[in-house]
């Protein structure tokens, strides 16, 4: 089976099976199986933080799992469980129209509910741990479904459990989040305040936070349905602050964010822009014209070459600035 239509960077590699999940009880009969019977096993979503480099030989399963349900409310908050398949942005969509507020920043991003507490999704000031209450997960080697609080799944910028210690051990199923009533909007990112004045919006809103947001995203990011590209490819790096201070010295226009524990945190776009990355094409694959952390494949391009890409990209940074960037996507 072809995975290309299964993976936003469009990378046409195959799996040797490929099954979707519909149902709880599929998911625990498929996990029974492969305790008997074992292979690899490959849990994907939307597949859009995902870079395949060669086919998969074993079972590839898409959790298709839907449902968004009230557990309950108060006068201030509600409490909402997501099955694991739902779209991601149809559960932001959801909530903007309920007028559920927390999640409008993070409007817009590909891929499904259940890989969100994967990496911590994040995005204009906001991150999914900041309305999130519980991870439900099926434990890959029993079957047993678990129940993770917010603590239990250590987040941090781009981790988690679940991408960490137990990497490939548990299928998450669903997640539950605690949305607010009346909401504090979070427009700390420059660019957010920008065009909700351009929009000339006088009073804010769930539904005006999560438009502009939209209009930023589409505005820089590449569409994967016409360029394959899976966001960010590398995370932002963090640095002690004495090394930005240095860096500042050579490189007087670098940009930094102060973050605990005297680090700065450095945008990657920015450190492969100024290396001569930015727009530049090589065959079927490439740096984004508008946004230098973002690799694309204009089709045809293979995963292989854009993990070499991406390791170039890497060298020239640590030459240029002494900075090691780490990928953000999972490489398979
Ligand atoms: P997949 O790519 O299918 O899977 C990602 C990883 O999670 C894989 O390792 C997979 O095995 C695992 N996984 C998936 N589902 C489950 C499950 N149910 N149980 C256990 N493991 C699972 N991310 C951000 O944080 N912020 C952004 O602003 C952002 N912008 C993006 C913009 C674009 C244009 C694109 C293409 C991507 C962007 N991303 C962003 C990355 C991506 O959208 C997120 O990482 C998203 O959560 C991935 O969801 P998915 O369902 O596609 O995951
Ligand atoms: N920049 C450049 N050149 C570039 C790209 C960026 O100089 O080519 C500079 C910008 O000028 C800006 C800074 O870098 O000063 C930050 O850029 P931007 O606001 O575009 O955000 P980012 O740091 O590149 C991060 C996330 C995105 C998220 C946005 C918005 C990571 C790895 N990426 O990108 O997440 O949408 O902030 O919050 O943290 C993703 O994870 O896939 C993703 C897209």
């Amino acid at each position: 089976v072809s995975l290309k239509p299964h993976n936003t960077f469009g990378i046409d590699v195959k799996a040797q099976q490929f099954v979707e999940v519909h149902q709880l009880s599929d998911l625990q009969t498929l996990l029974k199986e492969q305790q008997q019977n074992p292979t690899p096993l490959l849990i994907l979503g939307g597949g859009s933080n995902v870079l395949f480099t060669r086919d998969f030989e074993g079972l590839v399963a898409k959790i298709k799992l839907k449902g968004i349900r009230l557990l309950r409310e108060d006068d201030s908050n509600v409490w909402l469980e997501a099955a694991a398949g739902e779209v991601w942005h149809d559960l932001v969509m959801h909530c903007v129209q309920k007028g559920y507020g927390g999640i409008e920043n993070l409007s817009l991003i590909p891929g499904t509910v259940g890989a969100a507490p994967m990496q911590n999704i994040g995005a204009y000031g906001v991150e999914i741990k900041q309305v999130l209450e519980t991870v439900q997960a099926v434990e890959r080697s029993t079957g047993v479904l678990k129940v993770f609080t917010n603590e239990e799944c250590k987040f941090g910028y781009r981790e988690s459990v679940f991408k960490n210690i137990y990497k490939d051990q548990f299928v998450i199923t669903g997640i539950t989040l605690k949305l607010s009533k009346k909401p504090t909007f979070n427009t700390s990112y420059g660019a957010i305040q920008e065009v909700l004045q351009t929009n000339q919006v006088k009073e804010l809103s769930i539904q005006a936070i999560s438009d502009a947001v939209c209009q930023i995203r589409s505005s820089k990011l590449p569409d994967p349905a016409k360029i394959g590209n899976a966001g960010s490819f590398f995370k932002n790096p963090t640095i002690p602050f004495t090394q930005f201070e240095q860096l500042k010295q050579a490189f007087p226009h670098i940009v930094g964010y102060p973050v605990a524990n005297s680090q700065v945190k450095v945008p990657a776009g920015w450190l492969i822009e100024q290396s001569g990355w930015k727009g530049k094409r090589f065959g079927h694959i490439g740096v984004h014209s508008r946004q230098a952390l973002v690799l694309v494949n204009y089709g045809g391009g293979e995963g292989s070459q854009i993990r070499q890409l991406s390791a170039d990209i890497q060298q020239s940074v640590l030459q240029k600035f002494g900075i090691a960037i780490q990928p953000e996507i999972n490489i398979i």
